[in-house]
């Protein structure tokens, strides 16, 4: 932990910044990071630094284009410190105000995307566990959403490490209907066009189903993580867990801007990656490396 900036790069890894990472990030190298995965604070949600530190706090601002535009600035500064085959995973809620959503996770989106990003994709984080509401004529929220952006169009992607299950094939289908029940009505590969068609080759079939499952979806059901000494929503580990295997090689190195009770660097710590946080709040901090600390796979 350290309230400057180590003038040595190496003295950056597996530590918790303490201060304001609009004032932090300007001052860490250019090409550091492999991936940034972060959730800032939410447009008028709650507050967590008391007054002391509410000029600094994200989330507080007056209005959501100042909101948007302070963000966009810090998002500028980080693309600096990303590497340039490196990706942002950025996780944000939406706001009502007024009676209406804000669309708030979307308007960033735009921001950085005119600011040179390129958004990769759109995830629904959808959460099996959201907080029961009272609303009666609207749908109860249950999602977030997780932008994934880049620097370039070639940057490090490992589709492999988070591949999901082939959700309807059983082995018997590997050598019967192949792909042709696609688009038809209750279609499988039991019942599909060529049923019993021999000729579908194991080869071809691995060819159109991976072997170690098929590509990760963009809806992801995790359910809120809990980690009772923080009195704020953290990070499911395994949200995180997802992120940090597509997005960083082992021993690569993640930067949290908004490390909160560190679930980033928890997860880092034990996929034997290294991390950089950033967070204001001191208590927060010091509860974060705790945390770390307790996780017991050495760092290398
Ligand atoms: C949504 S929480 C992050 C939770 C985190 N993902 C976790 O798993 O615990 C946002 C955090 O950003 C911190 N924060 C707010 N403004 C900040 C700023 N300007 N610089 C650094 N951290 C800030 C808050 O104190 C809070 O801990």
């Amino acid at each position: 932990m350290s309230l400057g900036i180590p003038a040595e790069p190496s003295a950056l890894l597996n530590a918790v910044l303490i201060g304001d990472s609009c004032a932090i990030v300007p001052l860490l190298p250019s090409q550091f990071a492999n991936a940034i995965i972060t959730s800032p604070p939410y447009f008028g949600h709650r507050q967590y630094a008391d007054e002391s530190l509410a000029e600094s706090e994200i989330g507080r601002e007056a209005s959501l284009a100042e909101y948007v535009g302070r963000l966009a600035g810090l998002f500028r500064e980080l693309k600096r410190v990303l590497r340039d085959d490196g990706t942002l995973w950025l996780v944000l809620g939406d706001t009502y105000r007024e009676g209406q959503l804000l669309g708030v996770p979307w308007r960033v989106a735009f921001a950085l995307q005119e600011d040179g990003w390129l958004l990769r994709s759109e995830i629904i984080w959808h959460k099996p566990n959201a907080m029961p509401s009272s609303v009666k004529n609207r749908p109860t929220v249950a999602h977030e959403t997780i932008f994934l952006f880049a620097k370039q169009a070639n940057y490090f992607y490992n589709a492999d490490a988070i591949r999901e299950p082939h959700v309807t094939f059983t082995e018997e289908s590997r050598m019967m209907g192949g792909r042709k029940h696609f688009g038809k009505p209750n279609g499988t590969p039991e019942n599909g066009k060529n049923r019993g068609n021999p000729n579908l080759h194991r080869a071809r079939w691995d060819q159109a189903f991976h072997p170690l499952g098929r590509n990760k979806r963009t809806v992801w059901s995790i359910p809120l993580g809990k980690f009772r000494e923080a009195h704020f929503a953290v990070f499911p580990p395994e949200l995180v867990e997802v992120c940090l295997l597509a997005s960083t090689p082992e021993q690569g190195i993640v930067l949290d801007p908004f490390m909160g009770s560190g679930t980033t660097g928890v997860v880092a710590k034990r996929l034997n990656r290294n991390f950089l946080g950033i967070e204001l709040v001191p208590h927060y901090a010091e509860m974060a490396l705790r945390r770390i600390g307790e996780i017991s796979t050495p760092l290398f």
